[in-house]
């Protein structure tokens, strides 16, 4: 008798605990999708709302012929300005900058190259043009159609508390979940109410956690350094978006552009590009575009660096890598050159160790407890140490 009510209560447990994991995986599909950090282009930072269809074909054009596609940038994505209105039946259309968005989809695709879109949960965008709320299914199966493969959904005029939003970016992932295409879910809700810790559940792929960027220093590394902290959060499938990318946009020296990306690549953020890719220089390409710096945005292991020391201005980051290896960033925010040392046991690697420039791609030989570098005003050292 007593072990039959401990038989039955044992497994009405089960069933309990079964419901809840099945309702979990419910509410956190992993969709498989961005194992390592999305990387591509967005229209906002250079076109903001005068983009055009002309700009984002010219945009696939310049990625698949430049070198971008080759080291790894895919996407092709249009920011907010797209919509015109709903028709009759509630479907949004493009407006007449837009005039054909699956024709626009398949010639993206023809690159070899995938196209993203953007909404908002709210009525508006952040420009004023038509939000998705209350249109989460068509809008998502609209652009399922279209052939598109991402989407940023924008809090803009959305109002509600914090559970009001967990249900609202839920009910597009799963309207993007029913659509039947992959679609890689982008929020953007400028990192309040703690989103690292909320996002996944929600079927966030990344999430912004800060304000927008802007093409200056101190925006780039308010932002960037800002991250510190929120490691923890980031792994394959799920990361912490600290913007897109200004390099190239002419407001920044070339030292503060090699910053922003060197940061980018060892935060394991999104790589988007801002720039007009259509009138890029040489430079700005190469930062792009450096294979070794985009292997460790890429790895694998999708660990998000961490600080290890700082002092002053001068800090050392370190992002562990698949292979064993170590990426290291010695930054000097401070005003004129200084030099930075990255203490080997700070790292957590041996005393000799093989350290390469990724820069400038050049080995540096075996090194001896600590690796120092002169780093300019607002620039950086990138090494990986193996
Ligand atoms: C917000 C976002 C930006 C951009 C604009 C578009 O400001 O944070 O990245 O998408 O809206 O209106």
């Amino acid at each position: 008798m007593k072990s039959s009510f401990i038989r039955e209560c044992l497994r009405a447990m089960c069933l309990a605990m079964l419901a809840f994991a099945l309702s979990c995986s419910l509410f956190a599909q992993d969709t498989g999708l961005a194992r390592t950090p999305p990387m591509g282009w967005n229209s906002w930072n250079h076109f903001a709302c005068k983009v055009t269809a002309a700009d984002v074909r010219s945009a696939a054009d310049a990625i698949a012929s430049n070198g971008m596609k080759a080291a790894g940038y895919t996407f092709v994505n249009i920011d907010d300005c797209w919509q015109g209105k709903r028709d009759e039946n509630g479907f949004i259309r493009p407006n007449e900058k837009f005039p054909d968005m699956k024709a626009l989809s398949d010639y993206v695709h023809s690159k070899g190259l995938k196209i993203g879109i953007y909404s908002s949960p709210g009525p508006k965008t952040c420009a004023g043009y038509e939000g998705s709320l209350g249109h989460e299914e068509q809008d998502a199966k609209t652009y399922a159609q279209w052939g598109f493969d991402y989407l940023k959904y924008d809090y803009c005029s959305f109002k509600g508390d914090v559970p009001a939003q967990i249900a609202a970016y839920r009910k597009m992932h799963e309207a993007l979940v029913k659509s039947g295409r992959p679609i890689v879910f982008s929020l953007c809700q400028y990192g309040m109410d703690r989103v690292w810790s909320w996002g996944p559940s929600v079927g966030g792929n990344l999430w912004r956690t800060t304000d927008d960027i802007r093409d200056n220093y101190d925006s780039m590394a308010y932002i960037g350094f800002g991250q510190s902290g929120l490691e923890r959060f980031a792994g394959p499938g799920h990361w912490n978006d600290p913007d897109m990318l200004e390099v190239g946009n002419g407001r920044m020296t070339h030292d503060e552009y090699l910053t922003h990306m060197s940061l980018w690549c060892l935060l394991a953020a999104p790589l988007l590009a801002g720039n007009d890719l259509s009138k890029m220089t040489p430079e700005t390409r190469e930062i792009l575009t450096n294979p070794e710096v985009i292997a460790v945005d890429q790895d694998p292991a999708g660990i998000q660096a961490y600080v290890v020391a700082q002092e002053g201005p001068l800090e050392v980051w370190v992002k562990p890598l698949a292979d064993g290896g170590k990426a290291v960033g010695l930054f000097n925010r401070g005003e004129s050159a200084m030099r930075v040392t990255a203490n080997f046991r700070d790292i957590g690697v041996g005393d000799a160790v093989d350290v390469r420039d990724l820069w400038a791609r050049r080995d540096l030989g075996v090194v001896q407890d600590r690796f120092k570098a002169v780093v300019p005003k607002h620039g950086v050292v990138l090494v990986k140490i193996k």
